[in-house]
Parts: structure tokens; sequence; C-alpha cells
């Protein structure tokens, strides 16, 4: 009878859509949550509409990540308006983040659940489900548990020739400016041969490159396996053939984790090495553990060892107490690292963080101008370095249609930068295919087949 009366449901499975917000952490763990739940006899939807369970699967990063999820919520709650038995759920870190204020701000919520809850989402979803049409009590379950690793559910991964492989969670670096460590819990690394069984599964499954993910990813350490031996473990997975890594923080990037990527042809000449700021005033009031010279000496040493290295990296402008001469320190460390790519961000005060305390000292305006001058700066070097590109032959990892350019393909070259070129009835997906570069602007290499 209740299940009948669910609209357009034609079997008694009920149907659950995620949507996801933030980094690829939260990409990782709708795949895992997707598991979870098919494993408890949910099927998906293939549209919000559709379902009768939303998840939305949320960021706390900044104040404008938790802005857009509240926007969202605010539409999907005249959704569960026109249908009572619909049920939302809020997971991710901004759960954990705003845990009872979320209830107030958002009272339509039927589930609110953390990072380190997704398995007992079944249990949580029953709950919220029970009364068909009648509303139940929202379930809350934000607790933060020191050893979970979800190491015994295998993700229900999207599929295609990219996967993301959760090597850690959690961090406990905590940076005076970042949340991650307290809604995400404590660092705990997932066993080896977790991550090798799922890897093994993706690569079965078509996957040929592994993104393993972490927020200090390069800390990982489970028993004797460190991150470098992990890299080398990942590499003699038979039909993987290239291997990622996102977020290593500079402070652990060894001597082991270098010399995997020397020596390891799998792992791609590229790195994301997030600096944050040039200043050393700005890098110890934001508790990052280095120096600019510090960071440089990294610099000169992963070039030494990788010479074709690609690097990327995340900047902050404003952070409290960011003069003008920091400011300038930061354009110039970039104008020294020439990055290939770099994301900024204006601070964005976070309750909870050791920063929170100190306020915000730069104004809005202020903030967009220096973002702005960064980014400019950053567009000037992509390009350059980009274009230095042009007539060179790069081996590029064919993923699919391109996003503008009728019957152009794209895929990645080992920097990780974005390549097109002319489709040809020969190349599909997960194929290489040798490119020559034609001409190039910050984000893209226009090539033609080699
Ligand atoms: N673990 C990674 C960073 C993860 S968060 C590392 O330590 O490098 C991704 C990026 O968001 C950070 O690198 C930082 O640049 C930015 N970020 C984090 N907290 C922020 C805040 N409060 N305001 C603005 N940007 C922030
Ligand atoms: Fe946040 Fe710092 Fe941890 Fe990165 S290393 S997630 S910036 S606390
Ligand atoms: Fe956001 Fe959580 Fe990732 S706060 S950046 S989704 S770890």
């Amino acid at each position: 009878m209740e299940e009948s009366a669910q609209p357009g449901s034609g079997s008694s499975r009920p149907r659950v859509f995620i949507e996801t917000y933030g980094c690829q952490m939260n990409i990782a763990d709708s795949e895992l949550v997707g598991a979870v739940l098919r494993r408890a006899g949910y099927a998906f939807a293939a549209a919000p509409e559709e379902a009768d369970v939303i998840l939305l699967n949320t960021c706390a990063i900044r104040e404008h990540a938790e802005e857009r999820v509240l926007q969202r919520l605010g539409h999907l709650a005249r959704l569960r308006r026109a249908r009572p038995e619909l049920r939302l759920g809020l997971l991710g870190c901004m759960a954990t983040h705003t845990r009872a204020a979320l209830a107030e701000k958002a009272p339509w919520l039927d589930v609110i659940a953390g990072p380190d809850s997704y398995r007992r989402l079944p249990e949580l979803l029953g709950r919220a489900r029970s009364g068909g049409a009648a509303r139940q009590a929202p379930q809350i379950d934000v607790r933060l548990d020191r050893l979970e690793t979800y190491a015994d559910i295998v993700p229900g991964h999207q599929g295609g020739v990219r996967a993301y492989v959760t090597a850690m969670r959690g961090c406990d670096r905590f940076c005076a400016f970042c949340v991650v460590p307290y809604v995400r819990g404590r660092e705990r690394s997932v066993p080896p041969e977790a991550i090798l069984d799922d890897i093994r599964g993706l690569a079965a499954g078509g996957a040929r490159e592994i993104v393993l993910l972490g927020q200090t990813v390069n800390a990982y350490r489970f028993g004797d396996t460190d991150f470098g031996r992990l890299l080398h473990l990942v590499a003699a997975v038979e039909g993987i053939e290239r291997i990622r890594f996102t977020s290593p923080h500079p402070s652990d990037m060894s001597e082991s984790v270098i010399e995997a990527m020397a020596t390891e042809p799998k792992v791609q000449p590229s790195l994301h090495l997030p600096v944050q700021s040039g200043s050393d005033r700005i890098l110890a009031a934001m508790e990052r553990g280095y120096t600019a010279g510090e960071y440089l000496r990294l610099v000169e040493r992963i070039r030494e060892a990788v010479p074709e290295i690609a690097l990327s990296t995340d900047i902050i402008v404003g952070f409290h107490g960011e003069e003008e001469a920091d400011f300038r320190a930061t354009l110039e460390l970039m104008a020294a690292v020439r990055y290939d790519s770099a994301f900024s961000f204006k601070y964005s005060l976070r309750e909870n963080t050791r920063a929170f305390r100190f306020g915000d000292t730069v104004g809005e305006e202020e903030k967009g101008r220096r973002l702005s001058e960064i980014i400019a700066l950053q567009e000037r070097i992509s390009a350059e370095r980009n274009r230095a590109l042009v007539g060179r032959q790069v081996a590029v990892l064919v993923e699919g249609p391109a996003r503008r350019g009728e019957g152009m393909l794209a895929g990645k070259t080992p920097q990780f930068k974005t390549a097109v070129f002319p489709a040809a009835a020969s190349i599909a997906p997960g194929d290489t295919v040798a490119a020559r570069v034609e001409s190039a602007n910050a984000h893209t290499l226009h090539c033609a087949l080699a």
C-alpha cells in the first residue's frame, strides 16, 4: 500500500538521487554511499524529480559553498512539500560543521549524516521513511569516528577512464583557516589491500587512471606501508596506466614519495602542491608548517627528480593580517615557481577554526582586487607555459567528447593538461593517442593527431 503510493515507482525498491558538492573526497564518498544504499536495496533515480530520497553531499570549506547548498535546499523543500513522502538528507562536511544550526536553518531535512556515519544511512533513512507521507523527527548522526575507513565497502564507482580512490580520511594538520580537521575528524589510512582490491576491480571495469585521495594524502601510513610504497603497489596493478594523487602537503613530501614519482613510470609528472601564501609571516599565522624558502627548495628538489613535472597550487588571499607586502610576496613566489595552474580563493572566516577569533581584517573589495591580480598573473604564466608546448608531441589519455567543439575528443596529457583533437572512428575513451600541440591557451592544448 505504502509503496504503491509513491509517485512513479514501478518496483518496490526506493530510489535515491545523490548530488555532490565540494572536493574529490566527496565524489569518492558519494560513490561509497551509493554502494551502502545499493546493498540496502535502494535503486538509483536519474533525476531528483524521480527520487524517493534526495541526498546532498556537502562542502563546508568556505561560506560560499554552504550558501549554495542552503539555496539548493530551499528549492528542494518545495519539491518535498509537493510530495510529502519524499525524504531529504544532507551528508558530508556541512553536516558535521553546522550540526544543530542546520536543523534550524533547514527544518525540512529528514536526515543529517556526517562523513563517518554513512554505514548507518540505511537505518537513518529507514526510520525517516517509516511514516510514509507523515513526517518523522529528523534523524541526526554526525559522530566522528577515529577508526572508520569503510575498508570493507567497495564503492559503486561511476565508471569512466579516471577513478578516484580514497587512501586516507580526515586531517590532523589544523591549519588555522581550515574546517576540515573538525568536519572530517582524525587522520586514518585505508589498508593497502582494500585500496588495491578496489583498484583491481576498477581496472577490470575499464579505468585507466587512478587518483589516490586524502587531505594530506602523502602522510599515508598503514603499518610499514608509507605513501611511496603505496604508489609502487598501485603501479603493479595490471591495466592501470596512470597514477596521480591529491592533495599532498608540502611538509609530508618525503624522499620516499619523490623517489616513487621519479622511478615509477605510471606515476604521472603532475603535482598539486598547495602553498596558500608566499609570505613567511602569513604562513606562520596559517600554521602551515613551512616557510616560503623551504617550499621553494622543495619545488627545486621535486623538479630535479622529475624534470617534466607540472605544478599546480592553491592560494588564499586576504587571510587575517595580510598586508600589501605579504600579498606581493605571494605574487613573487608565483612568479618564481611559475605554476602550470593555480586555484585561488578569498579567505572565508570559518567558525570553529583557530583563526576564527582573529576575525576578518581585509575588506571584501580588497580581497577581490588581490584575487583578480593573482588570477591575471596565473593566466599569463599558464598561457606562456602551454604555448611553449606548441610543436611538441604529447600522449593523451582519451576521456570522451570535448565540452566545446563538434567532432572533437578530449583527454589529459601526463602533465594533466586538457588536450582536444579531432575525433577519429578508431579512437575510444581509454585509448592513449599521440598528438601534436598546434596552439594553446591558458587552459587547453589544441592538438592534431601525430
Ligand atoms: N588538504 C589540502 C587543502 C584542502 S582544502 C591542503 O592542505 O593543501 C582546498 C583549498 O581550499 C585549500 O588549499 C585552501 O586554499 C582553500 N581553503 C581552505 N580553507 C579556506 C578558507 N577558510 N577560506 C578560503 N579558502 C580556504
Ligand atoms: Fe585543511 Fe590544512 Fe588539513 Fe589541508 S592540511 S585539509 S588546509 S587543515
Ligand atoms: Fe569541502 Fe569537505 Fe572537501 S569541506 S573541500 S568537501 S573535505
